[in-house]
């Protein structure tokens, strides 16, 4: 059924000539209005076969109404997909249907999709236009925003990549309506991550309204994304090539990409990763002084009452140095980590090994 449209916010993430819109709103995908943000007269949308009996239908209404011709590329589901043999299939259907420089690449879906859509938009014929539609809170807090994008190497989690900006981001929170609960805490995950690193009230007003976000409350739920994206655009701003500030939007990743791949791409979701990680972080901060007992005790409540893991997989000493030495942010062969000094700010810095250990040590156990 068509649902009147509503829009909560219209953000931009300012990057000269390459500044983009982030519409956040209900419904966008009943609305032809919302075409006028997608470039283009071919659109070639990419998605995959759980979110396309959803609302693949819907778009391309949408955009048809609007006198856009598309075709769709359904790719298989997961984490595990995010690699080259898929990028390589959104190629093929790319030539297949003869696309040209002008034809725009929509993601629509989760980060996987996003961030693979963006890497084939950013090589197909040296770079087409890209619009992100997310349909996951994950993709609607973090991943859609920004211009990462990349796909997986079986040795490291996003190493095959480039920036490459959207044109557009269209987030309609409708769309979560259908998100499982465990997809909707893995989301939780990257919101937690951006008041910890920058903005201590909206923590504050995180752990305030946690049950109200869990239980899918339309009004928290809009502020929390509106409130994500002003923070994740703000830091691209400043740093859209992660020269340095950037980093620490990596909070919680260097230990969330080690048991990611250290699991196997998909046993854990990103989002679960990253909420364990940011525990696993904030013992490190601990550790160094640079945090309080009382606020690590509140980042791992609220991780927990976003349900998501707080103990870290038992990989082995060993083996989670050996992941975490593959991390982008690395120096030298130096491990780099994204610590809170204090609680809503954050340093980017190494750590003596015998400080890591320990919180590897503590992390694995579920007694904290
Ligand atoms: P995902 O894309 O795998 O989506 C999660 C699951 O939800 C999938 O099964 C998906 O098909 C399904 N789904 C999507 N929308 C749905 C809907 N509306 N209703 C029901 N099911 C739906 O995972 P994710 O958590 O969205 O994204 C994780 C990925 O994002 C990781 O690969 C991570 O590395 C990446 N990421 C990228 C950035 C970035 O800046 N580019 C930032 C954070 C994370
Ligand atoms: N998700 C980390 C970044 O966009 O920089």
């Amino acid at each position: 059924m068509i649902q009147p449209s509503s829009v909560f916010s219209n953000l931009t993430v300012s990057l000269g000539e390459r500044s983009y819109p982030i519409v956040i709103g209900r419904h966008l995908l009943d609305d032809s209005d919302f075409a006028r943000y997608v470039p283009g007269k071919r659109i070639a949308i990419v998605t995959n076969t759980v979110v396309a009996p959803l609302y693949l239908q819907r778009l391309l209404d949408m955009l048809g109404a609007a006198g856009k011709s598309c075709i769709s590329i359904v790719l298989p589901d997961g984490e595990e997909e995010k690699n080259a043999a898929n990028l390589m299939r959104i190629f093929d259907a790319l030539l297949e249907h003869k696309c040209d420089r002008k034809t725009t690449l929509l993601a629509l879906g989760g980060g996987v999709i996003g961030d693979m859509t963006g890497f084939a938009a950013a090589t197909y014929m040296r770079g087409v236009p890209f619009v992100q539609v997310p349909t996951t809170l994950l993709a609607q807090v973090d991943s859609s925003v920004g211009g990462k994008t990349a796909i997986n190497h079986p040795l490291g989690k996003n190493m095959i990549g480039a920036f490459y900006q959207p044109q557009a981001v269209l987030a309609d929170t409708a769309t979560l309506a259908s998100l499982p609960d465990r997809e909707l805490s893995a989301g939780m995950a990257e919101v937690i991550k951006h008041g910890a690193i920058i903005d201590a009230p909206f923590f504050d007003w995180l752990e305030a309204n946690i049950v109200k976000l869990m239980a899918r409350d339309d009004a928290a739920l809009a502020y929390a994304i509106q409130r994500s994206c002003e923070i994740k655009a703000d830091v691209v701003r400043q740093d859209e090539r992660e020269g340095g500030l950037r980093a620490i939007l990596n909070f919680g990743h260097t230990f969330a990409h080690a048991i990611e791949a250290g699991m196997g791409y998909g046993t854990w979701l990103h989002g679960e990763a990253v909420g364990c990680g940011m525990v696993m972080a904030a013992d490190l901060s601990e550790r160094l002084g640079f945090l309080s007992a009382s606020d690590k005790a509140r980042i791992i409540a609220l991780v927990q009452a976003a349900g998501l893991p707080v103990t870290a997989p038992d990989l082995g000493a060993e083996r989670w140095l050996d992941l975490m030495e593959v991390d982008k942010k690395n120096e030298d062969g130096k491990i780099k980590f994204i610590l809170l000094k204090p609680l809503g700010q954050s340093i980017i810095t190494g750590a003596p090994a015998e400080f890591v250990r320990a919180t590897l040590a503590a992390c694995t156990q579920a007694d904290k």
